[in-house]
């Protein structure tokens, strides 16, 4: 994810050893005059002293907040504190986006939007830091001490062929170079993660809406579902959904809800048909997750409405085509949750403090009112069929 081509951050680390730093992308020139923005609140070079904001030389390799005579605010002395060092990655995320970044900073600039305005003006302020140069070339030295047989290799290691060699061995060298100034992770001020790919997010978007939305394409029979049932599901869940052992029930319990310890099943409790697809796709069998087939998921989604006698024909076939068709007993037993609709959330300024105008009384003793569960029964030990509420 480095916007920084390997090959080029190792000639910014070998240059830079020689001579002022270099870096790898950016135009200290065009940079000075993009560094114009800052001029009100920045000084740099030679004699400059703290402005608005704090000077700017020696800025690389220094903490965030990093300087004992500016004050900071407290977002940034905590960024600092957890680690952010400014470098070319961070310089880069920081001038993007200064508020998103350190939330809470006292910097008042919208921020760079032109990443070819951050690289320029990270490479003029670059020319004021001896950091960048000494900071690769550091990590360079430290790499040939700790890998023995390095030595060669850092001689003959033209920047071009160090980072074109294939081997893992290569591959690691070139990144432990480059990794401390420059090996930029995105992910905010720990520099954790990346943002996910197109293809990552695509594999994990599998939910399944109750208007159908999500469904992939196929088709299942009852006919079809019942062998991988049996083969799949029974060893847990029973033949008939009865729930073997300790395992949960899929179907039955019709008519329980009000009852004290009602069997919430499929049929009797579950609201709408898409949750039952996208569970089995999901999760089961328990401990092969996403073995099943799209169209076996569709077979075994129909076994289980004929098992709650929701449909009864064998030749039933469910598909991506009829499956919001299908209503399920209990779908009126759910209400909205239309609480934000009510006065009190609707107030732009809700009370929080000594909302009831008289004082609170105390009408009752928790004791006399019984709410403490009451084990001498047996009543109240563990919920009933093995349900999750
Ligand atoms: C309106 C004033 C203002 C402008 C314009 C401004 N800054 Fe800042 N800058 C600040 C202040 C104030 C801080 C201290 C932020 C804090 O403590 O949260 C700061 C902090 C910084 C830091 C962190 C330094 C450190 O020691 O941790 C950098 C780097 C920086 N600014 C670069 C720039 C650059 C580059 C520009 C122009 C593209 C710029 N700033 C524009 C006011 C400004
Ligand atoms: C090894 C045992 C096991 C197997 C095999 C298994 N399941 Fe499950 N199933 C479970 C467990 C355990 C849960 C409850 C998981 C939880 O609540 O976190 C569950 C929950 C379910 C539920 C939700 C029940 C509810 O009311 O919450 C459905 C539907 C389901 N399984 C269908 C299937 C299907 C279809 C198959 C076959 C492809 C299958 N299961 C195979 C153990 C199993």
């Amino acid at each position: 994810m480095s916007k920084f081509p390997k090959g080029l951050l190792l000639a910014g680390a070998i240059v830079g050893t020689l001579t002022a730093p270099a870096l790898a992308t950016g135009d200290a020139d065009a940079g000075k005059k993009v560094f114009n923005k800052c001029r009100a609140c920045h000084a740099v070079g030679e004699g400059a002293a703290n402005k608005i904001g704090p000077h700017l030389n020696e800025l690389f390799g220094r903490a965030a907040g990093g300087l004992s005579d500016y004050k900071y605010s407290a977002a940034l002395t905590t960024a600092g504190e957890n680690g952010v060092v400014w470098d070319e990655a961070t310089l880069s995320e920081f001038l993007a986006d200064p508020k998103g970044f350190a939330s809470g900073t006292k910097m008042g600039f919208a921020g760079l939007k032109k990443e070819d305005d951050r690289d320029n003006v990270i490479a003029y302020l670059a020319t004021f830091s001896s950091e960048t140069a000494a900071a690769a070339g550091e990590a360079g030295s430290g790499e040939a001490v700790a890998e023995g047989e390095a030595e060669a290799e850092a001689e003959t290691s033209a920047p071009e062929q160090a980072a074109s060699q294939e081997t893992p061995q290569g591959e690691a060298d070139g990144a432990a170079v480059a990794a401390p100034a420059h090996a930029a992770p995105s992910g905010g001020p720990l520099s954790l993660g990346r943002p996910a790919t197109e293809a990552e997010v695509a594999a994990w978007d599998i939910d399944i809406r109750p208007d159908g939305k999500g469904l992939p394409v196929g088709r299942g029979t009852v006919a079809e579902g019942e062998p991988i049932f049996a083969e799949q599901c029974a060893s847990c869940h029973g033949d008939f959904g009865e729930g073997r052992g300790r395992w949960p029930v899929l179907a039955g319990g019709f008519d329980t809800l009000t009852r004290q310890r009602p069997e919430k099943t499929v049929g009797s409790y579950w609201p709408y048909l898409s949750t039952v697809y996208d569970y089995v796709r999901r999760a089961m069998p328990f401990g092969n997750a996403r073995s099943l087939s799209d169209d076996e998921v569709y077979a075994l989604t129909a076994y289980v409405l004929y098992l709650n006698d929701i449909v009864t024909d064998e030749e039933f076939e469910l598909s991506n085509e009829n499956f919001t068709t299908i209503e399920m007993p209990n779908v009126d037993g759910f209400i909205p949750d239309t609480r934000e609709a009510e006065a009190h959330y609707q107030a732009s300024d809700p009370c929080v403090t000594d909302c009831k105008p008289e004082p609170a009384e105390v009408t009752m003793r928790a004791q006399v009112l019984d709410v403490t569960p009451d084990s001498a029964d047996g009543e109240g030990e563990g919920p009933a069929g093995g349900n999750v509420d």
